[in-house]
């Protein structure tokens, strides 16, 4: 079954979620459960294209699908269904841009817990069928659809609140539910998707009618068991309810940090570290929670996290401390740095190879060179400082003129004296040394000294 094209449904508006934010786009350890789900089939070699199904908020949802995939390295594909008539009616939305004879593999856009296995082993089961689902026994079965079979043969599902209990029996006691997962090949959804109908208590198309539709036309319609199939349970969990999404989020965090301590990833204080599962942590690295590692970061083996620092797509070189207290924000850190304990690097700040960012010490677009130390209370903002330069306390580069950004430019081996400010541009040459309280409005040539404070005078106490 190579090259199934898979279809994300994720036009819904999520309305048992009271937020403003389309529901897909609520977070586990700062990613969206669009991205989560896009991300587990984009890892699957079985997969071919991921098709997204757009709706409520489709601009939103659509970034977020375009970004998903940007950082995934796939191609994004969003389908718009303008008015959210039902999960069928999305499938049938979706079926213009599903070519060929094979299969689609369905999943809501609301299961951010899948993995790659749950999917492999559901792929396996449903292989040839026509119409092929995913289900579960839960205790609770909340409002999940119940599945209905005779003598073990699947024979439909049913939504809870279609569900009658002079022909089912009583709803507690139909615990076996549909996940929400399909496997459908496309000739019998063009068979079977004119025939659906809207005539049910939430007057929605439904895609579980394909179920009896599927049976009535004498195909081959497969309920899987996830239980016999040997699926993880919690992997296909849906998430409707802030309730919900909080059990999922721990579920999944939890995961992530087994999957880190069996890789030899050090944890301590292991509850409160959250990592996402994008970001890769290497093997010999160590983190102190509560921290939070998300997006794209990279943190390389060696490196020291200590406790309350928030990364987001930061590389962290082997052999870094980043002390506690440090927010780090699409920024690089090289080996042997020391960051904090309460430093903040922005965008584009690059730190380089043993140098040293100190407490209340904030760099944006900045690159500061091998060595160099920026220890205490400083703004370095659109500078480039080359190695060996040391800051002293209360450094700013004044870089913004209320209108337009420029550049400071300190070269090697600069001495700053405290309480210096760089109104920029200005460029510092190799070597020169800037008097503390100086604040620098012209180029200091190399190996200068340049002072641009008052001068101190004494003069005789008034009697
Ligand atoms: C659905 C299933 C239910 C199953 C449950 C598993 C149906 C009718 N019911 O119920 O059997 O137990 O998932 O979690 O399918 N969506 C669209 N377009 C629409 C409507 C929904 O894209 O017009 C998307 C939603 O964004 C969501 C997914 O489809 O991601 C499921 O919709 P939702 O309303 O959450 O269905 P459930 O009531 O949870
Ligand atoms: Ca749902």
């Amino acid at each position: 079954m190579n090259g199934t094209d898979a279809l994300i449904l994720a036009a819904g508006k999520g309305t048992r979620m009271p937020s403003p934010r389309p529901k897909v786009l609520q977070t586990l350890l700062g990613e969206t459960m669009l991205t989560l789900v896009t991300a587990t089939l984009a890892a699957m070699p079985r997969v071919r294209n991921v098709f997204t199904l757009v709706g409520n908020e489709a601009d939103m949802v659509s970034a977020e699908a375009e970004r998903a995939a940007q950082r995934l390295n796939i191609s994004a594909a969003c389908i718009r269904q303008e008015r959210q008539l039902g999960t069928g009616h999305a499938l049938m939305t979706a079926m213009p841009h599903l070519e060929g004879d094979g299969h689609v593999l369905v999943v809501n856009g609301d299961a951010p817990l899948l993995t790659e296995g749950v999917l492999n082993r559901f792929l396996d089961a449903a292989e040839g069928a026509d119409v092929a689902f995913l289900s579960l026994v839960l205790d609770d079965a909340a409002s999940y659809g119940r599945v209905v079979r005779e003598q073990g043969k699947v024979k439909a599902i049913v939504e809870a609140r279609d569900f009658d209990p002079a022909l089912y029996g009583p709803l507690e006691e139909a615990h076996e539910v549909n996940t929400g997962i399909y496997l459908i090949s496309l000739p019998a959804a063009r068979r079977l998707l004119p025939l659906l109908s809207c005539d049910n208590k939430g007057g929605e198309y439904y895609i579980t009618d394909l179920v009896s539709l599927g049976l009535a036309a004498g195909m081959d319609v497969r309920g899987i068991q996830a239980e016999g199939a040997g699926c993880e349970k919690t992997a296909l969990l849906g998430v409707n309810t802030p309730a919900e999404l909080a059990v999922a989020e721990d579920i999944l965090k939890k995961r992530r940090n087994a999957e880190l301590l069996a890789s030899g990833v050090i944890l301590h204080a292991e509850e409160s570290v959250r990592v996402s599962p994008l970001s890769r942590v290497e093997r010999g690295s160590e983190l102190f929670g509560p921290c939070e590692i998300c997006g794209d970061s990279v943190i390389q083996s060696g490196a020291l996290i200590l406790s309350h620092c928030i990364l987001r797509d930061a590389v962290i070189e082997g052999s870094v401390t980043v002390r506690e207290f440090c927010h780090i924000e699409k920024a690089e850190v090289r080996k042997g740095a020391i960051i904090g304990p309460y430093a903040r690097l922005r965008p584009q700040a690059l730190v380089d190879e043993d140098a040293h960012v100190g407490n209340f010490v904030e760099l944006k677009k900045t690159h500061l060179g091998k060595g160099s130390k920026a220890n205490h209370l400083t703004y370095l903002g659109d500078a480039e400082v080359g190695p060996g330069v040391n800051f002293g306390a209360g450094t700013i580069t004044c870089n913004y003129d209320g209108k337009n950004k420029f550049r400071t430019v300190i070269g090697e081996g600069c001495f700053i004296g405290s309480n210096t400010a760089f109104v920029a541009p200005v460029s510092v040459g190799d070597g020169a040394l800037v008097g503390a309280g100086s604040v620098i409005v012209e180029d200091v040539p190399a190996g200068k000294l340049a002072l641009g404070r008052g001068r101190q005078v004494i003069k005789e106490r008034k009697k």
